[in-house]
């Protein structure tokens, strides 16, 4: 079994690992959590491809009234997110397929928010699913995806790579774990790695029917887009329907 404190300290584990490849990740996530407070309660938020849950904690730390829904396919990952934070909603669905929508436990969310995750996806599944974020969001929702993205006038600021260290490390740990280490044969995709500079996302998201879009953060190679959904604009799917 994995305990609720247990899965706390994997989590934070997590995010130390992750803070060697992207150092400004917790500056990213305060970005993203500023947007959600500003708007305040009521508020439904999607975590989209939100691994151990790093963007939810900080959210909920900060709103604990927040409706969360956390949405990743990685059932290692999604199990410690599940142990760690009782109060939100998991969903294990591959954002790859389009029938993700269908397994959310709502119809349309006030925010979908996504942290160092749409790098897994090649340019045209990345194409398609900001169309079909724009679908589950409501009139004048708002989608954020925080990665690295170069600014396209400083190709030159691109972070140096780090060593896989770190992240061999993490995974050594858990393939050890009683619990964990049996779900690991059960993952399944590969990281396509596309890290178009932020002009890209710009376009796709406005490609998609985002009316409003550009840079939310910047911290030297990573960025954080932001897209709204215009008010009363039809999205993709069930752009009529009451949140559920
Ligand atoms: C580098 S991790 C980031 C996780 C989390 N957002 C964070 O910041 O810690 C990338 C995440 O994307 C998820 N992911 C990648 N491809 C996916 C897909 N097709 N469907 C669902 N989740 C996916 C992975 O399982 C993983 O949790």
């Amino acid at each position: 079994m994995l305990t609720k404190d247990e899965a706390v300290a994997i989590q934070s584990d997590w995010d130390r690992q992750q803070e060697v490849y992207l150092p400004y990740r917790e500056e990213a996530a305060g970005a993203l959590v500023d947007l959600v407070r500003a708007k305040g309660l009521p508020v439904r938020v999607l975590d989209l491809a939100g691994g151990t849950g790093t963007l939810a904690r900080r959210l909920l730390a900060r709103l604990p009234e927040a409706e969360v829904t956390l949405l990743d396919f990685n059932p290692v990952l999604r199990a410690i997110a599940e142990a760690s934070l009782p109060g939100v909603e998991l969903v294990q669905a591959d954002l790859s397929s389009p029938d993700w929508v269908d397994a959310l436990p709502h119809k349309q969310y006030d925010f979908v928010l996504t942290m160092t995750a749409m790098h897994c996806f090649a340019a045209e599944p990345l194409r398609r699913l900001y169309r079909e974020v724009r679908g589950i969001l409501v009139p004048g929702g708002i989608f954020a995806n925080a990665d690295r993205m170069i600014d396209d006038g400083l190709p030159g600021f691109a972070e140096p790579v780090e060593s896989a260290d770190e992240w061999v490390r993490w995974w050594a740990a858990i393939e050890a774990h009683p619990v964990l280490g049996t779900l690991v044969g059960q993952q399944h995709g590969e990281s396509a790695d596309f890290h178009p500079p932020v002009s890209w996302h710009v376009d796709a998201l406005r490609a998609a029917g985002f009316t409003e879009v550009g840079t939310l953060w910047r911290r030297r190679d990573q960025a954080a887009v932001l897209a709204v959904s215009a008010p009363g604009a039809p999205g993709t799917r069930r752009s009529s329907a009451p949140p559920a």
